[in-house]
C-alpha cells in the first residue's frame, strides 16, 4: 500500500465519529459575527452557560479545536453557538465559511463556572457580556431553572455599534415571543427578563460602557431597579480580560464576592475569549 492510498489517509483521521456534527444552520449577523447549529450528540449532557471544544481538521489533518460557550439551552436538540470571525484566526478563518450540511469536531465534555450552581441563591440574577461573551446567556436567557430560581434576570450587552447587538437583540424578542418557550418557561416568564443594551462606538438609544453605566448608576435609573447589594443580587460576567477584570472591582464594590462551582456565592466570571481584542 502506498503513503498516500485513501485508506491509509482515512485510518490516519484522528477524528472519530462520534467526534463529527453535522451544521444545520448558519446566520450571518455583521462582518465579524456569525452564529451556526449543530446536531447535537445523544450523549451530550449539558448545564446551560458551560463550554466546550469545537473546531475543524487542520491542514495537517489534526483537529484545530477552540474552546466555544453553548449558546442553546440545555432542553434544545440541536447546539448553538455564536462566533467571531478573526481574520487571520487560526480556526474562525475557516469556521466563518461553513455551510448547511458540513461538518465539525465537537469534543462532549462540557465545562464552565457561569452555571446557576456556583451562585448562591438570590433576588435578581445579572447577566454582563461584551462582544461573543453574551453566548452563554443566550443558554442561560432559555433555561427555566433561570427563571424558576430569580424573580429579575437582567441582561446587559455591549457592544461598539449598533449591529453588533443585533444577535442579543434579535434572541430577546424571540424569548419573549415565542409560545413553545411559554409553556416551558411558565406563564409571565418574559416580564422577569429585562435587556439593557448599550453601544460605546456608535449613537445608540443607551450609550455606554457596562461599568460605566453601573458606577454612575444611570443604569438601575433606567431599569428602575435600587442598585446591587449582596444580598439579593448574583451576577455572572462575560468578556474580554481588561472587562472581566474591570467588572469584578465593580462587583466587589457593591460586596459581592467572587464564586465557584465547588464554592457558591455571589458572582463568577468567565473569559469570552484569551488574548487581547481585535
Ligand atoms: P485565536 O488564535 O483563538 O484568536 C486570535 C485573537 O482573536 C485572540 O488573541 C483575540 O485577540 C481575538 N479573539 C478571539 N476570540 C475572540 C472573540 N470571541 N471576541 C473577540 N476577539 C476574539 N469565541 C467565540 O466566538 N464564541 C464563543 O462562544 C467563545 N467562547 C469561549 C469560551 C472560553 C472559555 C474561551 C477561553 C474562549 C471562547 N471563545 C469564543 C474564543 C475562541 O476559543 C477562539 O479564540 C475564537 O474562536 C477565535 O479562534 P481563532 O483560532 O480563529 O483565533
Ligand atoms: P469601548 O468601545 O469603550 O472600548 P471589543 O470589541 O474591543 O472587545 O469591545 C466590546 C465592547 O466592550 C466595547 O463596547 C468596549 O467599549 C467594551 N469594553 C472593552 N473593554 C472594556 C472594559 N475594560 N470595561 C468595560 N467595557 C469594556
Amino acid at each position: 500500500m502506498t503513503e498516500h492510498s485513501p485508506v491509509n489517509e482515512i485510518a490516519a483521521k484522528p477524528v472519530t465519529l462520534p467526534d463529527a456534527q453535522t451544521v444545520t444552520a448558519v446566520q450571518h449577523w455583521t462582518d465579524r459575527l456569525f452564529s451556526f447549529r449543530v446536531t447535537r450528540p445523544a450523549s451530550l449532557r449539558f448545564r446551560s452557560g458551560e463550554f466546550v471544544m469545537i473546531g475543524l481538521l487542520g491542514d495537517n489533518g489534526k483537529p484545530l479545536l477552540r474552546a466555544y460557550s453553548i449558546a442553546s439551552p440545555a432542553w434544545d436538540d440541536e447546539l448553538e453557538f455564536y462566533s467571531i470571525k478573526v481574520p487571520d484566526g487560526p480556526l474562525t478563518s475557516k469556521l466563518q465559511h461553513i455551510e448547511v450540511g458540513d461538518q465539525i469536531i465537537l469534543r462532549p465534555k462540557p465545562v464552565g463556572t457561569l452555571v446557576l450552581d456556583a451562585l448562591l441563591p438570590g433576588k435578581r440574577l445579572w447577566f454582563f457580556a461584551t462582544g461573543t461573551g453574551i453566548a452563554p446567556f443566550a443558554s442561560l436567557m432559555r433555561d427555566p431553572d433561570t427563571y424558576e430560581r430569580y424573580e429579575q434576570v437582567i441582561m446587559m450587552h455591549t457592544c461598539r455599534d449598533v449591529a453588533e447587538l443585533e444577535y442579543g437583540r434579535r434572541l430577546i424578542e424571540d424569548i419573549r415571543g415565542d409560545e413553545m418557550l411559554a409553556e416551558l418557561m411558565g406563564e409571565g416568564f418574559a416580564d422577569k427578563l429585562l435587556y439593557y443594551p448599550t453601544t460605546t462606538q456608535e449613537e445608540s438609544p443607551v450609550m455606554g460602557r457596562i461599568t460605566d453605566n453601573l458606577t454612575s448608576g444611570k443604569a438601575f435609573a433606567d431599569l428602575g431597579i435600587p442598585g446591587i447589594n449582596p444580598e439579593e443580587d448574583r451576577g455572572m460576567v462575560c468578556g474580554s480580560l481588561a472587562f472581566n477584570t474591570d467588572m469584578k472591582e465593580v462587583l466587589e464594590g457593591f460586596g459581592l464576592e467572587e464564586g465557584a462551582n465547588s464554592d457558591p456565592k455571589q458572582y463568577v466570571v468567565e473569559k469570552a475569549f484569551v488574548g487581547d481584542g481585535i
